[in-house]
């Protein structure tokens, strides 16, 4: 809670391209709930560096994700859009933070093992620690509601864990958050192996929808996505490949998927795809408009990013300040 409101906190990686999964599994959602809380949607730059990363290719990504939020429809007058790295409480807290978090806790994290597998070159204390941060990110806001993926449920925990741990110690200094798991909840599944999460790290482009795709290349792709040898459009397990792109008409139209098996009753699945495709396109048309309009407002992005710096961390100093008192740090002297 701030201000007698609750608060809502979310961020993503300006790592890749966006893909159609992150936008209908989290902007959507965002945009969706943003009206019920006082939101913070960060752009987590932070823990991009837990990975290599190009400086001038990391800025350029993070300056078009932020602007991505926008275009997707967050008024960021109402919702607090900014950079991890402009509010320098998020690293402050994490290392207090790190204080009350365990080594035994961080090493049960499956995430920390898959990219540790993943960059066995550079397994760092912050690709290792990267569960604090995203604790005190949330923490710092006093989040009510944290929208994540299912894939991120285990750093919700043991964000909740720590919380209870310092609160348990110094009385009740966070407010302890719950996941937002999304309306549908549909995880979206690569085009090319229904087995497989629609990742911006892919390496087959084929396999993901990215959010910028021109409408030729969006079904070009639904045309070439895997299906299965039933040739009817039936949603079941035993059809990975059609169910993932039942769930994907099923999330751009508002369909159930047994509306749209009778919508598809008898037609074969080249029809099917193409309107899949369709509908996909004319879903991310209007914010490709929007980006492409916005990415043109140089001074228009900045002063928002100027003023929702001032905003967090207004709202972070405050958070900081309490928890530097409560841990025993000398008082400021103005
Ligand atoms: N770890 C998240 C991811 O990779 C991104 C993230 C960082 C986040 N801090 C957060 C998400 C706080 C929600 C809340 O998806």
């Amino acid at each position: 809670m701030l201000d007698g409101k609750k608060t809502l906190f979310s961020g993503m990686q300006a790592t890749g391209t966006l893909t159609l999964g992150n936008y209908l599994g989290a902007l959507k959602n965002w945009v969706d709930i943003a009206d019920e809380y006082m939101t913070f949607y960060c752009v987590v730059d932070l823990h991009s560096i837990t990975v290599r990363q190009d400086p001038a290719v990391l800025r350029k990504r993070a300056r078009d994700l932020l602007t991505l939020y926008i275009a997707a429809g967050l008024d960021p007058e109402k919702n607090c859009i900014y950079y991890q790295s402009h509010v320098s409480g998020h690293a402050e807290l994490s290392w207090i933070l790190n204080c009350f978090t365990y080594m035994g806790e961080l090493n049960r994290m499956t995430q920390f093992k898959d990219k540790a597998a993943k960059h066995a070159d550079n397994i760092n204390a912050g690709l290792f620690t990267y569960p604090v941060l995203m604790a005190a990110d949330i923490l710092l806001f006093q989040s009510d509601v944290v929208p994540v993926g299912m894939d991120q449920m285990q750093h919700l925990e043991i964000t909740r864990d720590i919380a209870q741990r310092f609160n348990g110690i110094y009385g009740d200094v966070f407010t302890i958050p719950e996941a937002y798991l999304g309306k549908t909840g549909k995880k979206i599944m690569s085009l090319q192996d229904p087995a497989k999460k629609m990742s911006k790290s892919d390496e087959n482009p084929n396999a993901s929808i990215y959010l910028m795709d021109e409408p030729d290349a969006i079904i070009r792709k639904f045309k070439r996505a895997v299906t299965d040898s039933e040739a009817c459009v039936r949603y079941s397990e035993d059809q990975p490949g059609i169910k993932n792109l039942i769930d994907i008409y099923s999330s751009v139209t508002g369909k159930t998927p047994e509306e749209t098996e009778k919508e598809f009753d008898g037609k074969g699945y080249g029809e099917f795809k193409m309107a899949v495709g369709e509908s996909v396109a004319a879903l991310l048309k209007p914010v490709q408009d929007k980006f492409n309009e916005l990415s043109k407002e140089k001074s228009y992005i900045d002063g928002i990013i100027k003023a929702n710096d001032e905003k967090a961390n207004y709202y972070a100093l405050k958070t900081l300040r309490k928890v530097q008192k409560k841990v025993g740090f000398p008082e400021r002297i103005r």
